[in-house]
């Protein structure tokens, strides 16, 4: 089903037969372009950006790329399409029918994990709405502009579940949603990780590698979902999120390059020497990785999960990739291997696995992390520089679940407080570090053009040039 823009609210949900949820949802949309205007990229009101909107759900041919003035995005609303036989794949009502509807006896665990979905995707439009005053060019900065307009309509998404099915307290909490801010003391986002600041270019490649690939895993988790309209509205989302991940892994690759290219020409690996010649020297990088995989590793939450075992029995949320895993999916007497702190060293145990299912999903994250952590170490290989790149145990630096009380180093070592203070210089960005990344920040806008930190991309959007006209300033 082709989608039709010149409805207020572009969707492929037959919203126009529902009039009370259409005038909700018309009702709610003005409160969106508010916050946008408040809380979206800055000063954007009059930026012609080349955009890719969503025009159908087909795989082959979803996608529209065009200039789009900022605030005139068409934010829609779009589930892939329903398969009528659809049986849920795993838990107690494994075999049963998917539900089209909202079973009452879970109705509250559902809407608790469509907001904590949704709340994430403002959240990163607020943590990123500065970044464009310094974007490295015009390519980077289009990229900025199109994850924030993506992470913008995975909020309508996670509204109109809200909206169609969850009655009055799903409009609460819809409003909710846009009245929360990244970072405020008084009324911040639900998660951690949602609430750093992403300051600097190389903070944002490193949350969009890393972060939005943990939104992956949320996403893949609850594309297997009983409730059948949130399976279908993740497997969408899912398709604008391998672009996020996109950016932050080829947006660190290019300033390895970079920084690779200046160690040969000027014979040094001297992190002082490089900085002055205004690239990130290496071990910074890895700094600014450990700091943003323990933070993401957290947003997994607690390693043995009461909550976890509740909403895998119940079908509310399903494994990464259910459907290729071949036990009975019911996993009643199963055990999965966590971690744990015996007289203070790091030990493995069997939980049961219904309540490892939080652990487990980190698992299979982390394999895709290292799996992309491992074509970055290319770039040092291809350049001839005797330097990897390497993620840290998974235990390292962390504040929820049963390692939040242990000091762990990120080869694995527990360690005492003062140990651990000494070696967070090593391990965790300093502020010399920040100080040394901001100040290569420096807007680069002119079409071509590269800041001096980053190697332009091999090739530039939808089959465009590199020097294309990405961005508009009108
Ligand atoms: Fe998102
Ligand atoms: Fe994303």
């Amino acid at each position: 089903m082709s989608i039709n823009y010149s409805e207020k609210i572009p969707n492929n949900v037959d919203l126009g037969s529902d009039r009370s949820l259409q005038r909700a949802l018309e009702h709610w949309q003005p409160a969106f372009l508010d916050w946008w205007g408040d809380m979206g990229p800055d000063g954007t009101a009059s930026t012609d950006v080349y955009l890719r909107t969503a025009v159908s759900v087909e795989p082959g041919g979803w996608a529209h790329f065009d200039h789009v003035k900022m605030p005139d995005y068409r934010w829609g609303i779009f589930l892939n399409p329903a398969d009528a036989d659809r049986r849920i794949p795993f838990g107690e009502h494994k075999g049963e029918a998917a539900w089209q509807e909202v079973p009452g006896e879970h109705r509250a665990n559902l809407r608790r994990i469509i907001v904590t979905q949704g709340d994430t995707e403002p959240a990163s439009v607020e943590q990123q709405r500065h970044l464009g005053a310094t974007a490295p060019s015009q390519y980077d900065l289009r990229n900025l502009f199109q994850i924030n307009v993506e992470e913008g309509r995975h909020l309508w998404a996670m509204v109109y579940l809200l909206h169609r099915y969850f009655g009055r307290d799903g409009r609460e909490e819809a409003e909710a949603l846009l009245q929360r801010r990244a970072g405020d003391q008084d009324n911040p986002r639900i998660l951690g990780a949602f609430n750093e600041q992403t300051p600097d270019w190389l903070s944002f490649f490193m949350f969009t590698f890393f972060t939005d690939r943990d939104g992956k895993f949320q996403l893949c988790a609850l594309a297997e979902s009983a409730f059948d309209p949130l399976a279908r509205t993740t497997r969408f989302m899912l398709t604008e999120e391998a672009h996020h991940m996109f950016v932050g892994e080829s947006g660190i690759a290019r300033i390895l390059q970079r920084t690779c290219e200046t160690m040969v020409q000027h014979r040094t690996d001297d992190p002082a020497k490089l900085r002055a010649l205004g690239v990130v020297d290496l071990p910074t990088i890895q700094r600014y990785l450990n700091f943003h995989y323990s933070v993401t590793l957290d947003l997994f939450g607690a390693d043995v999960s009461s909550n976890a075992a509740i909403f895998y029995s119940a079908g509310i949320k399903g494994r990464f990739e259910e459907g290729k895993l071949t036990d009975d999916h019911l996993l009643k007497d199963a055990t999965y291997p966590v971690i744990e702190v015996v007289d203070g060293k790091l030990t493995m145990r069997e939980a049961p696995a219904l309540n490892a299912l939080n652990e487990k999903l980190r698992d299979d994250y982390i394999r895709d992390t290292v799996a992309g952590v491992g074509r970055w170490n290319k770039v040092m290989l291809k350049n001839g520089i005797d330097f990897q790149l390497t993620v840290p145990h998974k235990a390292f630096n962390r504040m929820i679940g049963s390692l939040a009380g242990v000091k762990v180093t990120p080869d694995g070592r527990v360690v005492s407080a003062p140990e651990w203070e000494a070696g967070t210089r090593e391990w965790l960005p300093t502020p010399e570090d920040r100080v040394h990344v901001q100040s290569l920040m420096g807007r680069v806008v002119e079409p071509g053009k590269f800041a001096n930190w980053i190697a332009p991309p091999p090739m530039g959007v939808n089959k465009q040039p590199v020097d294309f006209e990405y961005v508009r300033f009108n």
